[in-house]
Order: structure tokens, then sequence, then C-alpha cells
């Protein structure tokens, strides 16, 4: 199954990401695969620049290449062990994370887990990117106000949607967190897991 790995920028995917690789899972960044393979439409330049990724061409091209029904390179599980029994095969052999701040848009992806972070931090975290003061306050506004939750909740069922702390000071927690629901089979139903857990919206009336 894919999985989004996703979040305003800065909140910690690429972090999270290579901790989830280290621990045996495949992940595919999309900007790069979209950069790679053709699939970008373009750049926002109200934006600084960010490429627009088509990301349903990329999520078929996704499927066709990678995806388990007929895949030309399935990348679930290891191929040299299909001999295995399937009961002790690793989690994350069934679990393949697609990572960037559109993933949840890639329609290949059947769960969603949003990395969020409070906006203060999140704000020191792109002041040291150096980008324009614009680019920034947007990034920390779209935060504050859960716009990539919104999005991910146009497309899939409340369930399907996880918030994971990614401003904590500890990324392992996050990796740790997400592969305790790979385990679970993303069904965790917990108050852990309840959507709305991150409310920012102090920093908002702060600022406005
Ligand atoms: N849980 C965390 N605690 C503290 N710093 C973090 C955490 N996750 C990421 N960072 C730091 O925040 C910055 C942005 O992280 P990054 O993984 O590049 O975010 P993204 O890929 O979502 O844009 C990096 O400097 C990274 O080291
Ligand atoms: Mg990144």
């Amino acid at each position: 199954m894919f999985v989004a790995l996703t979040g305003t920028p800065g909140t910690g995917k690429t972090t999270v990401a290579e901790l989830l690789s280290r621990r045996g899972f495949t992940v595919l960044d999309v900007k790069k695969l979209a950069v790679e393979n053709g699939f970008i439409l373009g750049s926002d330049d109200e934006r600084g620049g960010s490429l627009i990724v088509d990301t349903d061409s990329l999520s078929e091209w996704v499927m066709k290449r990678y995806g388990k029904q007929g895949g030309s390179e399935n990348i679930f599980g290891n191929t040299d062990r299909k001999d295995a029994d399937p009961s002790v095969r690793p989690i994350s052999e069934n679990y393949v994370f697609l990572e960037g701040h559109v993933a949840h848009l890639m329609e290949c992806c059947e769960v969603v887990v949003i990395l969020r972070c409070d906006p203060k931090i999140l704000y020191q975290r792109l002041s040291s990117r150096g980008w324009p003061a614009k680019k920034i306050e947007e990034n920390v506004d779209a935060e504050a106000l859960d716009v990539i939750l919104c999005e991910a909740l146009e497309y899939y069922e409340n369930g399907d949607v996880f918030e994971i702390d990614g401003g904590t000071g500890d990324p392992e927690a996050a990796a740790s967190a997400i592969i305790e629901l790979a385990n679970a089979e993303f069904k965790k139903e917990s108050p852990d897991y309840m959507l709305g857990k991150f409310d920012w919206s102090d920093y908002l009336l702060e600022k406005y």
C-alpha cells in the first residue's frame, strides 16, 4: 500500500523519511520522481518558483511502475524471498511511503500521514532556509490554518488520515509513531490519533 507522508514545508518530512528508510521502509521522494520522469507542469512564480507537480499523471505512472497489481517493478516485498512465509515478513514490506508536500494529492495513496509543527517552531526552521519573508509567512500560515489536513480530508476518509507531531525536537519519536501505525495496519482509533489534536488557533489569534 502506498502511504502519503506529507506536511507543510519544514515540518520534518525528509528527516522522518530518512529515519523510516533506515528502518527498512521504502520511501520515494515525490518531487524527485516528478523531476526525473517529466511530471512537472511549471513553476509557481508567486510562490518563490516552487515546482508544480502533475500529481495525477505521476500517480498513474507510480502505479504502473511500482504498483502491486501489475507494476513492472514491484517494490512491495523482496522478490528474492517469494517462498518466504508471508506471515513472518517484516511489516516494512507492505508499505511504500511517498514523501512530499503534495503526496496527499497522489491518488495511488490509500493512507495519509501528515507531519505537523508548531507555527512558531516552523517559522524558525523556514527562516534558517533563507527563504523570502513572504514565502515563510505563507507556509507558516498554511500550517496554522490546517491547509494540508483540509486538502487531505477532501480526498480521504477521516480514518485514513493521521497527524503526527514533527515539531517536538525528536524526529525519532515521529518515525516511531508512524511505524507503530504501520504495525497496526493504519487502523488506529485511539484518542492519540484523533484528528484535530493540533490546534494552532492561538498563533492565529495572536497574529491577527
Ligand atoms: N522532530 C524534529 N525536531 C527538531 N528538528 C527537526 C525535526 N524534524 C525535522 N527537523 C529539522 O527541521 C528542518 C526541516 O526538516 P525537513 O525534514 O527538511 O522538513 P521538510 O522535508 O518537511 O521540509 C531540518 O533542519 C530538520 O533537521
Ligand atoms: Mg523535504
